[in-house]
């Protein structure tokens, strides 16, 4: 069975983190969720004032960017990934409301996407990997032997989403919610550098009617054939 790269792209809140970290555990490989990576670099902004009244402080930020270190490790009682921004524990922090709403105007930002890219291609020199994101299979591993593209319905997604807020214990409004995850979907797929696009050789999974286990079989099943070409 040989060793592959897996990108896996789509839409906010379309359940590829979810999948991808399944599927890592499953057939043991590396997950690396590439979306907390922008998430720590807008966390490191609004900490570091560099974000005033929704205003990025692009110049200042990029000179900061070789300051700002990225790390996941194991945590919590269940042994799952959490993103370390310099050292601290940040999965909380970076999936809250405000990161939300800034993160994709920072990911716009060019430098900050070729220090990210840099920094998953590292990740990914050995193989052994799955990456989730909005351009793995595009910009960051062109390469991949096994690319997907899941979409759902933003309505779908929106409900989701709001569910796993819940069970954090953060209550925010659905419209609001919707409402971001809209905007992310619009400044994501229209950026100009490595835009949201579905790879010419993904293999598309819309999961509107798919429920969890029906998802993992596809994917398991498309990881095995691939594996045994
Ligand atoms: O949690 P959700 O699925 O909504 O998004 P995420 O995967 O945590 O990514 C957060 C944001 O980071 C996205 O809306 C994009 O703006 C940006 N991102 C990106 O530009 N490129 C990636 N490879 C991953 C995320």
């Amino acid at each position: 069975m040989r060793r592959i790269t897996v990108a896996i792209d789509g839409y906010s809140s379309s359940g590829k983190s979810t999948m991808a970290r399944e599927l890592a555990r499953r057939v043991g490989y590396v997950y690396v969720d590439s979306g907390a990576m922008y998430r720590a670099v807008t966390l490191y902004a609004l900490e570091h004032g560099l974000i005033h009244n929704n205003t990025i402080d692009r110049e200042g930020l990029i000179k900061l960017l070789d300051n700002i270190r990225i790390n996941f490790a194991p945590a919590g009682e269940d042994g799952t990934q959490h993103t370390l921004l310099n050292g601290r524990d940040v999965e909380r922090e970076i999936r809250d409301m405000q990161v939300s709403s800034m993160v994709s105007p920072i990911a716009e930002i060019k430098e900050v996407r070729e220090h990210l890219v840099r920094l998953q291609q590292e990740l990914g020199k050995e193989k052994g990997i799955i990456m989730d994101g909005r351009d793995i299979g595009t910009t960051v591993f062109p390469d991949a032997e096994m690319k997907v593209f899941v979409d759902a319905s933003a309505d779908v997604r929106a409900h989701r989403r709001q569910k796993e807020m819940e069970v954090r214990g953060e209550k925010v409004k659905y419209e609001d919610i919707l409402e971001n995850i809209k905007n992310r979907d619009h400044i994501d797929s229209t950026r100009a550098i490595s835009p949201l696009r579905k790879a010419q050789d993904a293999h598309v999974l819309n999961n509107d009617n798919l429920d969890h286990t029906q998802q993992m079989e596809w994917l398991i099943n498309l990881f095995n054939v691939i594996t045994h070409e």
